[in-house]
């Protein structure tokens, strides 16, 4: 296997790839130069600087995973590799402590104007009076984002005495309460706060969340500070509120285009400034190196990603409970898609009882990659099942309930073709699946192999025949399961056999008088 490192990555991430693969590191490459190697290689390890356009994944041929050493993945079209069934993982904690740090550097500079100080003293000039600052002590420091970074900031700076306001939609008053913080609207946070810090993705919401409104609500000696995602806050908005006094400072780290030597943010007064820094610590660039080198090592020896952007990616040992449910799911939707055919609407994944408290999400994916396979083959996995089942407008639908009959946990997959339905029920007993309903009939199956499910009618000299017609074709019957019906009704035969059965020898069974169907499956 072959893995290409297309930035700078620390020595430790470099010597653990090695230890498993021959690694390319290549850095400065061109889209064009991109393209061309992409076909070789297995994974791709980069940082902030490459690049990763949907024709860079479009000339992938074996590549099976993307890892972004840091947290940022706005430089890799993630659709597209999802599309293409590419895993794209990240570092998402490695320097989150660094970039925290950075936040809390910047904030004493604005404070105590620490940058244009040096740079007077170092031009042979002592002006003390000139760069009188603040005390960060008993002031309002407003969050927006309290994520990972944001809450880590919101620590520290508890930690120097200052009162902490944050806006996040995404963290309950609970939360917040537990660390000490108040959340606000952004409006009334601009509003009181003397030291503002972002630390929200770069999404459609939180551009510009910081603009020209925000800015003429702000206090004339508030300070603002952004080490997240250039653009978050408007640099046209920043510029103008910096060179009119509207506010007293700002200490960016990120910004819209990198470098940003054309930016006009660069020759505002009071404007603090350093080149993306926030992340570049030793001891953030050996974690992110060896976090995302731990993710290729694992998903190219066939293993699970921890830190995937692109799959559901659940706690180790919650997977070690569902692996056999994975199994079971997909394994049974392969099946139900198998007796229907291949134009499917709907799909619905039922999850009873104690599984029903679990996050099931693996689980559907599974089932829904397992429907895809039948007519998609080795093009569908987990990585882009949900994402071909959407592009092809088929229906998902996940419902629990926590009501258990005979098992502890259930599943249920259906799938629908218009007024035609193929369902399955299954268990895990002892860590192994099996079905015990095949549409409406009990059974108890492990599935493994071909299993011959023919629909018939419910009365004598059906079932012999059959078993009969398998064994003059040498086709042996290892496994047989009437569901029970009434007398006179229909039913279902399930008989697991030992071998294909080829399709004359299927349509000889579908002529025996009271069978209604008979369809091959291979579990
Ligand atoms: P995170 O996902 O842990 O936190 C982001 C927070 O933003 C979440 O709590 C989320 O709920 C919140 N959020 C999302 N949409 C929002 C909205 N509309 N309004 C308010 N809050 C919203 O991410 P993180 O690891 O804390 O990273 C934060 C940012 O810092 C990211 O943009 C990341 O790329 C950036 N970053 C920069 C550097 C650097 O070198 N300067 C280093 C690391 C991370
Ligand atoms: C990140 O998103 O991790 C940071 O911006 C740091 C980086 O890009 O290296």
């Amino acid at each position: 296997m072959k893995v290409l490192v297309s930035d700078p990555l620390s020595e430790q991430g470099l010597t653990l790839l090695k230890e498993h693969f021959t690694v390319d590191l290549l850095t400065g490459l061109s889209e064009d130069d991109l393209i061309e190697k992409m076909p070789e290689y297995d994974a791709l390890v980069i940082r902030s600087g490459t690049q990763v356009t949907s024709k860079v994944i479009e000339a992938s041929i074996n590549m099976k995973i993307i890892g972004r050493a840091g947290v940022g993945v706005d430089n890799v079209d993630v659709e597209a590799a999802t599309q293409k069934g590419i895993i794209v993982v990240n570092a998402p904690e490695g320097n989150m402590l660094s970039a925290a740090e950075h936040t809390i550097a910047m904030m004493m500079s604005l404070a105590r104007n620490i940058p244009q100080a040096n740079e007077s003293l170092k031009s042979k000039k002592w002006e003390r009076s000139k760069f009188m600052g603040v005390e960060v002590n008993g002031k309002t420091l407003g969050v927006i984002g309290l994520g990972r970074i944001g809450a880590e900031v919101a620590k520290r700076a508890q930690g120097l005495n200052m009162v902490v306001l944050a806006y996040d939609p995404f963290v309950s008053d609970e939360r917040a309460k537990e660390m000490g913080v108040r959340m606000m609207s952004v409006r009334d946070i601009v509003k009181v706060a003397d030291f503002i810090t972002v630390h929200t993705p770069l999404t459609k919401e939180t551009r510009n969340i910081i603009d020209a409104e925000e800015f003429s609500l702000m206090k004339r000696n508030a300070r603002i500070i952004n080490c997240a995602r250039g653009g978050i806050i408007n640099e046209d908005a920043l510029a103008h509120a910096l060179n009119n006094d509207i506010i007293a400072g700002a200490a960016i780290d990120v910004f819209v285009k990198e470098p940003p030597f054309e930016s006009s943010l660069l020759d505002c007064k009071n404007l603090i400034a350093t080149p993306h820094l926030g992340a570049s610590t030793e001891e953030a660039q050996v974690n992110v190196a060896v976090s995302v080198a731990e993710e290729v090592v694992s998903v190219l020896q066939g293993g699970a990603a921890k830190n995937a952007i692109n799959i559901p990616s659940v706690k180790p040992e919650l997977m070690t409970m569902l692996a056999p449910y994975i199994k079971l799911a997909e394994t049974m939707s392969n099946a139900c898609a198998q007796l229907l055919g291949k134009n499917y609407e709907k799909i619905g994944i039922s999850y009873y009882g104690d599984i029903a408290e679990k996050d099931t999400r693996p689980v559907t994916v599974a089932a829904v990659k397992g429907m895809l396979q039948v007519a998609l083959g080795s093009a569908v996995n987990y990585v882009n099942a949900n994402s071909l089942a959407k592009s092809r407008q088929v229906e998902v639908v996940e419902s629990k309930s926590e009501s258990k009959e005979e098992f502890s946990s259930t599943i249920m997959v259906q799938i629908t073709i218009g007024q035609e339905k193929a369902s399955m029920v299954g268990t895990v007993i002892g860590g192994k699946g099996k079905i015990i309903r095949i549409n409406q009939e009990q059974v108890d199956i492990i599935p493994s192999g071909y299993m011959i499910v023919a629909k018939h009618i419910n009365k004598p000299n059906v079932i012999g025949p059959c078993c009969i017609l398998l064994g003059k074709n040498n086709i042996n019957i290892s496994g047989m399961q009437v569901g029970r019906a009434s007398i006179g009704g229909t039913t279902i035969m399930a008989l697991n056999v030992d071998s294909e059965v080829p399709d004359p020898i299927l349509e000889e069974m579908r002529s025996v008088e009271g069978i209604i169907d008979a369809k091959l499956i291979k579990l």
